[in-house]
């Protein structure tokens, strides 16, 4: 993904927020907060134009502008700037259903769990793609109502765009080594998500479960493997890099998890899905990962 070159980037430009769960609401409110001008894109029109956002058991209600993903496609929009808060497999969909619209020097800053940028930078080749990683929690208790419940840190692949972030309501921060940073989040999320799905716990739970976590030792043992033949930096060994998100986390449900009480499709395909490409590609054999790819995809096709 290209990250080195100048983003054609202004003030003025709002930003357009494809993917209305609780992260595009987030970032929705505070870049309205922070004075840019942003626009939530949603699938069906919302009852109220006001994002109510609670932190810290204080809330506020933000008037914020939307448009519905039809109504983008009826006009002549030329969207300059747009955040992609979508989930990784609704990402592709979500963008060829607006791709008319997006301005061919557009730049896309995508925050996301799992590995999607490769599909995107197909389908828009000459946009400006940047990556972003956030470990900030956020949960909506309905369409419009979002609580920021864990302040984390967001982790952005450009430098220049930094300065049009709400960088006074989140902590938002240049990394110069984004693409290894998006490994070690992608290697967490294969160990861990799957896992809670399987085992129908919280992330915490985990860490009491024996077998478990001899299960996520071989994840990490396999993830280790491909990263090293991509010659990726693995900062701290992924297993200790697993158990510490599992402490800080203990109380959560997984995204995967939540996804699959709510009988969706989950992100496993662009995440032990992934993993599992890039080592047949390297003939590299990952067999438990291929098991937790398989036990998810047989639960989602138990849905029907
Ligand atoms: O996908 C998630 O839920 C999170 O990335 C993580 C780190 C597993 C914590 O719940």
């Amino acid at each position: 993904m290209p990250t080195t070159q100048a983003t054609a980037i202004d003030h003025n430009n709002p930003w357009y927020i494809l993917g209305a769960g609780a992260m595009g609401c987030l970032w929705a409110a505070y870049l309205t907060l922070a004075g840019f001008p942003a626009v939530l894109i949603t699938r069906t029109k919302r009852n109220g134009s006001n994002i109510q956002l609670t932190k810290n058991g204080h809330s506020q209600s933000i008037t914020v502008k939307q448009i519905t993903v039809s109504e983008v496609q009826q006009s002549a929009l030329n969207i300059k700037q747009l955040l992609v808060t979508t989930k990784a497999q609704q990402t592709l969909p979500a963008l060829t259903d607006i791709k008319p619209n997006i301005d061919k020097q557009a730049t896309l800053l995508i925050l996301q769990n799992g590995m999607a940028s490769k599909d995107i930078a197909k389908l828009l080749p000459s946009q400006q793609l940047i990556t972003g990683i956030t470990t900030d929690g956020a949960y909506r208790t309905s369409e419009l109502t979002v609580v920021h419940a864990g302040e984390g840190e967001t982790l952005i692949g450009d430098r220049h765009i930094i300065q049009y972030l709400p960088k006074q309501f989140l902590s938002i921060k240049y990394c110069d080594d984004i693409d290894s940073r998006q490994w070690q989040k992608l290697a967490i999320n294969c160990a861990i998500n799957g896992l809670t799905v399987i085992y129908q716990c919280r992330n915490g739970e985990l860490l009491d479960n024996e077998k478990a976590m001899a299960r996520i030792q071989l994840l990490c043992d396999e993830i280790t493997t491909v990263m090293q033949a991509l010659a990726i930096d693995i900062q701290n060994p992924l297993f200790e890099q697993t158990v510490h998100t599992l402490n800080i986390t203990a109380n959560n449900f997984s995204s995967m998890y939540q996804d699959c009480k709510q009988q969706q499709t989950t992100e496993i395909d662009f995440i032990n899905g992934y993993l599992c490409n890039e080592a047949k590609r390297l003939n590299i054999s990952c067999p438990e990962n291929q098991r937790v790819l398989a036990s998810i995809k047989q639960i989602e096709q138990s849905y029907a």
